[in-house]
């Protein structure tokens, strides 16, 4: 039994290593870096493996004996596949953290591929997708009639190096939505709404969230929205990048935001992690009319990230594993995230149609 971490040296890679030697987990840190795996390896004391996912012969070299991979290595849309093929190849568990829509909606793809060969699939271990997915299994738990979910979420404290980078690269790319079970493309921060995450009303905007893939997987409701709530001069940025889409496309200003962000800090401090807490909110309703709300507060991302991505693996390692294409609530139920500390969710009373009519 041997759990591989790839991209450890990254920041997130490097809390999720650390939490799972902290496990007493069989574990093997990798990554592209060869100074810094090994590094990192020695200060773990534990196996170290150096292969690029270049070329499937070394990704295969670097997965020999291994049984549950967690990938790190962000953005997911150039690291995910060759690593899931090579998990196909040796049959082993693929796990990772992304919250990009197209690596969820491409690895759904080989769900056939992976219930062939008796591997599951499970991206989406960190804070994007295991609260919000745990939150919407349990509002369709609460309104199994439900035709519609939204799902908002008001992330404390800063992002790192790594996210900021997905995220440049997803600029400009417009907004996602579920309507009636399928993706569809929808104008960046089409729509507003008001979220009361517990602590009075606050404006939050959709994004293309990963949840927009994942939570239809988990709950069948077709219809879905992602919402984050960000102050008002962010709202309008978002907006802004209909406008500025190719622009924001082009590669010189990719590369400029991106050397941009090398000047910041990698992430977020320890101490930022552990004062920081993050509060979701979700709201479930059926054609008669039928309201429900849960709200869910967690610790900080990124804290919750190394918790829950390393708590996967385990059960992954532990044989806790569904074949092909699964979501965390699926994989592992839907009250998943209630189990780490820090996380605690709040039901507001049912309103039935004529209540809200
Ligand atoms: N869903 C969630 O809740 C969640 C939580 C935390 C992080 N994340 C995501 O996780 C990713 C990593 O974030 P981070 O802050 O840890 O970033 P980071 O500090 O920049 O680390 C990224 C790591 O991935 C490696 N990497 C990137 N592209 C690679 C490639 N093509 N081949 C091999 N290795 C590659 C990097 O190696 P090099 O240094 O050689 O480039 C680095 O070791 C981001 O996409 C972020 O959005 C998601």
């Amino acid at each position: 039994m041997t759990l591989l971490v790839y991209g450890a040296s990254g920041y997130t890679g490097t809390l999720v290593a650390e939490r799972a030697a902290e496990r007493g987990l069989p574990l093997v840190v990798a990554g592209r870096r060869a100074d810094e795996v090994v590094t990192l390896g020695r200060r773990l004391n534990v196996e170290h493996r150096v292969f690029s996912l270049d070329a499937p012969a070394d990704v295969d070299r670097g997965m020999a004996g291994v049984t549950v991979v967690l990938n790190c290595a962000g953005p997911f849309v150039r690291t995910a596949q060759p690593l899931v093929s090579a998990c196909l190849r040796a049959r082993a568990h693929y796990l990772d953290v992304t919250g990009e829509i197209a690596v969820f909606e491409a690895l759904f793809e080989r769900d056939d591929e992976a219930r062939a060969a008796g591997i599951m699939l499970l991206p989406g271990t960190g804070f994007d997708v295991v609260p919000s997915d745990c939150l919407a299994a349990h509002l369709h738990r609460r309104l199994p009639t439900a035709t519609h979910l939204s799902l908002a979420f008001r992330a404390g404290g800063r992002m790192s190096r790594g996210t900021a980078r997905t995220s440049i690269e997803g600029a400009g790319q417009g907004g996602r939505i579920r309507r009636d079970g399928a993706l569809t493309r929808v104008p960046a921060g089409h729509r507003t709404i008001e979220v009361d995450f517990g602590r009075g009303p606050r404006k939050a905007i959709a994004i293309p969230w990963g949840d927009v893939f994942t939570a239809y997987v988990t709950t069948g409701i077709p219809n879905i929205e992602v919402y984050i709530a960000v102050p008002a001069r962010v709202r309008v940025g978002l907006r802004l990048t209909r406008l500025l889409g190719p622009v924001l496309r082009a590669g010189p200003v990719q590369r400029l935001l991106k050397a941009r962000l090398q000047a910041g800090p990698a992430g977020p401090t320890a101490e930022e992690r552990r004062q920081g807490n993050s509060l979701l909110w979700g709201r479930a309703r059926d054609p008669s009319g039928a309201v429900v709300v849960s709200r869910m507060e967690t610790p900080e991302g990124y804290e919750l990230t190394r918790l829950t991505a390393v708590a996967s693996a385990e059960r992954a390692l532990a044989g806790e594993v569904r074949a092909g294409f699964q979501t965390p609530a699926r994989a592992f139920g839907t009250d998943f995230v209630l189990g780490f500390p820090g996380v605690q969710r709040e039901d507001l009373p049912l309103v039935s149609a004529s209540k809200s009519a």
